[in-house]
């Protein structure tokens, strides 16, 4: 699939390097190639093309969003996504590890609000970005769980190719609503790791 990246750091950049290794074309959406988030991942992967946002959003069938949650508004609203798959990775934290909007509503709502010609599909938020980098758990024989929400399911379908490329096992939780309680999964798992300092570990899916 053709694919493209709002947002080329620490997420964005796992994501990318991966898929790419998984014969996707990838390019990152960005209207400075200067930056060094954009530099960095070109000289990680010089597979990795730039084109300006818009752009590379005509250019690609899913586009992902992996910036900080506060910059969303003013990034997307200007954007025509076309019908198109908008795969939102960002997360809404605020102080304290708390829910950044105070869980009166998920993010990915906001994400769609402005974004209306997307369809938005959460995923890729309820770990740290180093299980999107190294998703393997060799003594395990079942995959890390990647939990999902998302209004269109053709969209959700889409996703779960990726997601099994990427080697996570795909939970479909619902509609875009469920994504208020992804993003408190996020809060949990984020404070475990606060405790234990570990952030290697996931989540399974196990059904009898
Ligand atoms: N870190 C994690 O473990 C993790 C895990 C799951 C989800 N998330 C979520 O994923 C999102 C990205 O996190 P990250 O850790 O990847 O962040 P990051 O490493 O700081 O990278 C942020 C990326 O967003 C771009 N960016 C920053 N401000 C921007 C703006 N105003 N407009 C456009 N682009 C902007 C940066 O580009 P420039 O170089 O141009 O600034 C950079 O490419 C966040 O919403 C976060 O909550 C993070």
């Amino acid at each position: 699939m053709k694919l493209a990246f709002i947002g080329i750091g620490k997420v964005g950049f796992a994501l990318a390097n991966n898929l790419q290794k998984s014969n996707h074309e990838v390019v990152i959406a960005h209207n400075d190639v200067t930056r060094e988030s954009v530099v960095h991942a070109q000289q990680q992967n010089p597979n990795l093309t730039v084109l300006p946002v818009q752009e590379a959003i005509n250019a690609s069938d899913i586009i992902f969003l992996a910036i900080p949650f506060r910059a969303n508004e003013e990034i997307l609203k200007p954007l025509d996504f076309g019908n198109k798959v908008l795969v939102d990775c960002t997360n809404p934290v605020g102080a304290g590890i708390s829910h950044g909007l105070q869980s009166t509503t998920s993010g990915a709502e906001m994400v769609q609000n402005w974004a209306p010609t997307a369809r938005v599909v959460k995923s890729y938020t309820i770990y740290g970005f180093e299980n999107l980098v190294d998703s393997s758990f060799p003594k395990h024989t079942s995959k890390p769980v990647m939990l999902i929400a998302g209004n269109d399911l053709q969209a959700k379908q889409q996703v779960q190719l990726l997601n099994t490329d990427l080697g996570f096992e795909t939970l479909d939780t619902g509609n875009l609503s469920q994504s208020l309680h992804l993003e408190h999964m996020t809060l949990l798992w984020v404070k475990m790791v606060r405790a234990n300092g570990q952030p290697n570990f996931v989540w399974a899916h196990l059904q009898r």
